[in-house]
């Protein structure tokens, strides 16, 4: 087992989850350095967590530290130039959030630059660490349910934001198949000129090579199961097998009806939870267990190449062309077959600026 030297850029609310998983795993990761363009807030976040050396610039952090794991946490528009900087600076391991580009050509020029160049690179998709998504997915690959026939995800907020978590979690569900077409509709141009660019509603349905089919929801028509405070924890996957079925939320909550559950729908509460805080089971869980489960695995992927990490890049990659593909299919209103060639793809979110309609107010 050996230890890693990271070395990351960004330190905004995100960054700093990043920041204390590295710190929590003292074995596997010495955090050398941190970047951040906002270095007095930065240096008040990293206050007393002993971390050696902070940067403003990226590049000369990667030179100076030269470290094994390079660590981004930056809006979706900083991707490919990070990753550029991976690569001259030869890192081992790459880590960086979700969603992994915002055009299908950059996504794939990402994976293709840490294929040629050998870096194991994850996409933060770590919800799947939740304790009540590793149940649904151990229930749907124990035969407890079955034969799974169809998945179902439903988030709130829009596709860049929890959509492309979901995506990648119906395919953990699914065993990692491809997919081999889908069928979109998006509509709602609001989100488009967000942070996050994103139609304000997706409703996508997709076959897998295996046989099973898979539908997600995700903005402001998405059935909501909780109140307006959880929103961001209002995202539930739900796997369908011929003997039952079971789903998980981001809250924490797991709900089952099996072979073996005697009939009864089973459903409880998560690790930490607590109904008077709105996403308090989430809240708790990341803080104490997701990040490090996700980042202990990409020091063991580190270790052994045959480890291969859950938030790998290709399978990353293939969410965003899942989605790209329904975005596409509601744009030509045709059913769109997988794989996609990045080489023939417009930029998708400037077509669905163009081309979506304003909404009228809902009644
Ligand atoms: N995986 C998850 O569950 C999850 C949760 C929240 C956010 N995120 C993702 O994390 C990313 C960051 O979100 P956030 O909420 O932390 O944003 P943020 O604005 O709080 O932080 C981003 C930080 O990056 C810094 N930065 C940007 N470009 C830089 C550069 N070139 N050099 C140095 N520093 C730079 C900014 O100064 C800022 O401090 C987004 O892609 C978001 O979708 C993921």
């Amino acid at each position: 087992m050996r230890k890693y030297r990271v070395a990351q850029v960004g330190a905004g609310n995100r960054g700093m989850t990043h920041v204390n998983g590295f710190l929590a795993l003292p074995d596997r990761f010495e955090l050398v350095a941190v970047c951040d363009l906002d270095e007095k807030r930065m240096k008040e976040r990293l206050a007393g967590k002993n971390i050696p050396t902070t940067y403003a610039d990226a590049e000369r952090m990667l030179a100076e530290t030269q470290p094994d794991v390079f660590c981004f946490v930056t809006w979706p528009s900083v991707r490919l130039d990070m990753v550029k900087l991976a690569v001259k600076y030869g890192v081992k391991g790459l880590a960086f959030e979700k969603p992994m580009a915002t055009s299908l050509h950059e996504a794939a020029t990402i994976r293709d630059l840490c294929r040629e160049h050998g870096i194991k690179a994850v996409v933060s998709h770590q919800q799947k660490y939740l304790t009540s998504l590793q149940r649904v997915q151990r229930t749907a690959t124990s035969g407890d349910l079955g034969q799974i026939t169809h998945i179902e995800a439903h988030c709130q907020a829009h596709l860049s934001q929890l959509g492309t978590h979901y995506m990648d979690y119906i395919m953990w569900a699914n065993g990692d198949h491809r997919a081999k077409w889908v069928v979109g509709h998006v509509h709602g141009p609001k989100m488009l000129n967000d942070s996050h660019p994103s139609p304000d509603y997706m409703l996508g349905y997709v076959l897998f090579e295996n046989g099973v089919r898979a539908s997600i929801q995700c903005g402001y028509l998405t059935p909501a199961y909780m109140n307006k405070e959880s929103f961001w924890c209002d995202n539930r996957l739900t796997v369908y097998g011929t003997h039952g079925y079971a789903w998980g939320d981001t809250e924490g909550r797991f709900g089952a009806f099996t072979r073996t559950s005697g009939g009864e729908i089973l459903s409880e509460f998560g690790p930490g939870y607590d109904p008077s805080k709105p996403c308090a089971g989430w809240a708790t869980q990341e803080r104490s267990t997701l990040q490090k489960l996700y980042l202990a695995e990409l020091a063991d992927w580190l270790d052994d190449d045959t480890r291969v990490h859950s938030c790998n890049v290709d399978t990353a990659y293939h969410g965003y062309e899942v989605l790209e593909g329904l975005c596409i299919s509601a744009l030509d209103n045709t059913r769109v077959d997988l794989p996609l060639d990045p080489a023939k793809c417009v930029d998708i979110n400037d077509r669905m600026r163009r081309e979506l309609p304003a909404l009228p107010a809902v009644k």
